[in-house]
């Protein structure tokens, strides 16, 4: 199984940015802790980081012919980006949608997010285990739907 981690606006910044929020280690150091454990749950994973709309749809868009699923943290996009939304209803791959914080008990803009319609499920506030939730959320999904159409063949 191969997964890909996409992560949208001000990740970038994780470790220096609202530290009491998202902690103290930095993306990188978070992307090597989920690779270690890719490793153990025995899936591949690839990483994406972007501050720019677009830039994340097209991931999407690629995502859907390399990749057997995706674990994505809009960011604020979650919270109004329908162009975002548009792009997962339109892969058939499935995404996790994934967040560090508890959203819901945070600002109330933040307990709207216009993505989870068309996401697999939501993952939110373990901090950087969201993502390691995330990923075995995809790689789980991803695993029955080609035990599933192994099946029917
Ligand atoms: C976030 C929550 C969003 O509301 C916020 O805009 C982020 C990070 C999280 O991981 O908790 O940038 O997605």
């Amino acid at each position: 199984m191969n997964i890909l981690i996409i992560n949208g606006p001000n990740l970038n910044l994780l470790g220096k940015r609202e530290p009491g929020v998202y902690g103290s280690d930095s993306l990188e150091e978070i992307q090597r802790e989920i690779s270690e454990k890719a490793k153990q749950i025995g899936t591949e994973v690839d990483f994406f980081q972007s501050n720019h709309e677009g830039a994340i749809i097209d991931a999407l868009h690629e995502a859907m012919d390399s990749y057997d699923g995706v674990v994505l943290n809009a960011g604020a996009y979650t919270h109004y980006s329908y162009a975002i939304r548009d792009a997962i209803a339109a892969i058939k791959i499935p995404v996790v949608e994934v967040h560090m914080s508890n959203v819901n008990s945070r600002d109330e803009f933040r307990h709207t997010s216009v993505i989870a319609p068309v996401c697999a499920g939501t993952i939110a506030g373990f901090g950087k285990n969201s993502y390691i939730l995330g990923l075995r959320a995809a790689a789980e999904i991803a695993w029955e739907r080609s035990r599933a159409s192994q099946k029917q063949k």
